[in-house]
């Protein structure tokens, strides 16, 4: 996956690209990050890449054609990316989405700043994408976000596939509880089934526990999820529990 960022802040990138999962993820040759500043493709001889609304109101606008610029670059020198911009407005991200676009060969995330970007940059990039119903202050801190959660689906970039599998929102349900060690901890056990070495009953267990957490938790998921009639006799079980 190689990832172009647009940015007019390439700056704020440095540390998170370069540990951790997304620093294995280049040594491993599965990922690939290319920074791309706006400022590089402004027009005039003193790079201005805002501008104030059309219409009055407060705050400064990006202006269209250094994005633009940057976007139609990226076009010419890689074969085109899938082009995102980052906006509160956009389809929020999910898991399914992450995966979706996991699967894609080069993304390019354009970062907005102030009180946005121009309305016509939406007409050059494929979709809007939001982080969730809240605003953050540029679209860097949502980039990153897409980057890292689409990253750890890239096939190579994680150590265990398995680990991903199990995830909450994996199959739309919440993971189960995880422990380590100690087996006792302020007076809280371990659940003796952890510690049974039996594997069948253990995967009976989390995937109750997962069931369970949903259902308290997130009950808006099980729509979603796939379920077995093991899985909807337990739900049953819990529903009855609740209302009774
Ligand atoms: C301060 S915000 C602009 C908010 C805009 N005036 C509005 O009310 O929708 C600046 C930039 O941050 C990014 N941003 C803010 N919140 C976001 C979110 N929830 N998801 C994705 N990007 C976001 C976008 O790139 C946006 O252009």
């Amino acid at each position: 996956m190689h990832f172009h960022i647009l940015t007019l802040f390439p700056e704020l990138f440095a540390s998170v690209l370069s540990a951790t999962m997304l620093q294995k993820g280049q040594e491993r040759g599965a990922l690939q990050f290319s920074l791309h500043n706006i400022r590089d493709f402004a027009l005039d001889k003193h790079r201005v890449t805002d501008d104030t609304p059309y219409g009055g109101g407060e705050g400064m606008v990006m202006k269209p054609e250094p994005i633009v610029a940057a976007l139609e670059s990226l076009a010419a020198a890689s074969g085109r990316p899938h082009r995102i911009l980052l906006s509160p407005r956009g389809s929020v991200l999910t898991q399914q989405r992450a995966g979706e676009l996991a699967a894609l060969p080069s993304l390019a995330l354009l970062c907005g700043r102030y009180e946005g970007v121009d309305e016509r940059v939406s007409q050059f990039v494929d979709e809007e994408l939001s982080i969730g119903d809240f605003v953050v202050s540029g679209g860097e801190i949502a980039a990153l976000v897409v980057i890292d959660a689409v990253s750890r689906l890239v096939p190579g970039v994680l150590g265990s596939e398995q680990s991903i599998a199990d995830e909450s929102f994996s199959d739309a349900l919440l993971e189960y509880p995880q422990y380590t060690r100690p087996a006792e901890f302020r007076g809280q056990k371990v659940p003796d089934v952890l510690l049974s070495g039996d594997h069948g009953a253990i995967a009976r267990w989390r995937r109750q526990q997962s069931l369970r957490r949903t259902f308290e938790q997130r009950p808006d998921l099980l729509d979603r999820a796939r379920l077995s009639d093991d899985d909807r006799t337990y739900l049953a079980t819990l529903r009855s529990r609740r209302d009774g």
